[in-house]
């Protein structure tokens, strides 16, 4: 699976369950390519992956959704944004920098752009930059996103993106997050714990990607301890969920009951002190 299919299936995961995602827009990414990948992925890996993902995107809707009201907007700074669709959830009152490789990047600005004309979404403002965090240097990076920021504060997303890098340029991308914000903004990240990685699921999820990389799309497996998020300099955790918690809130009726039998996410929201 190449990563950009990743995004597309994440998306139409969204789309399954908008009643616990919040995302209404989701489905216009829908396609008969994804759809044929996903009941594989049920089968092969896991049954909850939709929920899961669901749940994931209504945590971050909720705290963005409480950021930008309580500061009367702001700039939402997307950090491998795939297709995700917040923006067009909030009011106008807040501005997105979407940020990710060209293909992904060029492809959505395109499809938005039309949606937008068509009337099918709302006007918002959105800035795009094509950025490959793995090739471009945090100082080219800064320099890029910096004149993009309109409008203070600033809520940086990372979400979906850190099991497909390695430690070094996990470090340069929280380089970059300090220097372009200030204190009281916020990171909201996502991550797989190392302990995930003696689960079974977890294991039938990277032969899923082992088995089905037939481009040769190479990319890391990524897990990083609690520890890590606790240690970033100039954070400071102010909140730390995972998507198991979050289904007793947001999804008690799909009776998730283990959190080792689910491909169960970390999530750490950091406050930039
Ligand atoms: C699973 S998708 C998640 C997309 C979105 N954040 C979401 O949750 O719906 C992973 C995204 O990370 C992007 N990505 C992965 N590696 C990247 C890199 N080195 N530079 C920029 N973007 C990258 C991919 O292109 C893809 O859009």
């Amino acid at each position: 699976m190449q990563i950009h299919e990743t995004a597309f299936v994440v998306s139409t995961y969204r789309s399954h369950h908008e009643d616990i995602s919040k995302d209404t827009y989701a489905k216009l990414w829908n396609n008969p390519a994804t759809d044929a990948i996903i009941p594989d992925i049920f089968e092969r890996v896991s049954k909850y992956e939709a929920i899961l993902h669901s749940l994931r995107n209504r945590f971050f809707y909720e705290r963005m959704n409480t950021f930008f009201k309580k500061n009367n907007g702001g700039t939402l700074i997307n950090f491998g944004s795939g297709f995700s669709m917040y923006q067009f959830s909030f009011g106008d009152h807040v501005a997105t920098i979407e940020i990710d490789k060209k293909d992904i990047i060029d492809y959505k600005k395109d499809k938005i752009d039309h949606w937008t004309k068509e009337g099918k979404l709302p006007f918002r403002n959105i800035t795009y930059s094509a950025i490959d965090f793995n090739k471009n240097t945090p100082t080219e990076i800064i320099a890029s996103l910096r004149p993009l920021i309109q409008k203070e504060p600033t809520f940086i997303l990372l979400e979906g993106v850190l099991f497909f890098l390695d430690r070094k340029t996990t470090n340069t991308l929280f380089e970059v997050f300090k220097k372009l914000q200030e204190p009281g903004d916020l990171v909201g990240v996502v991550t797989y714990l190392p302990e995930v990685e003696n689960t079974q699921v977890y294991k039938r999820l990277l032969h899923y990607f082992d088995s089905h990389n037939d481009t040769n799309d190479s990319f890391m497996h990524q897990t990083i301890p609690e520890a890590y998020f606790r240690n970033i300099d100039g954070y400071k955790v102010i909140e730390n969920t995972d998507e198991f918690e979050l289904s007793t809130i947001y999804a008690p009726e799909h009776g998730i009951k283990d959190k080792t039998t689910i491909l169960n996410e970390t999530i750490f929201l950091l406050e930039r002190i």
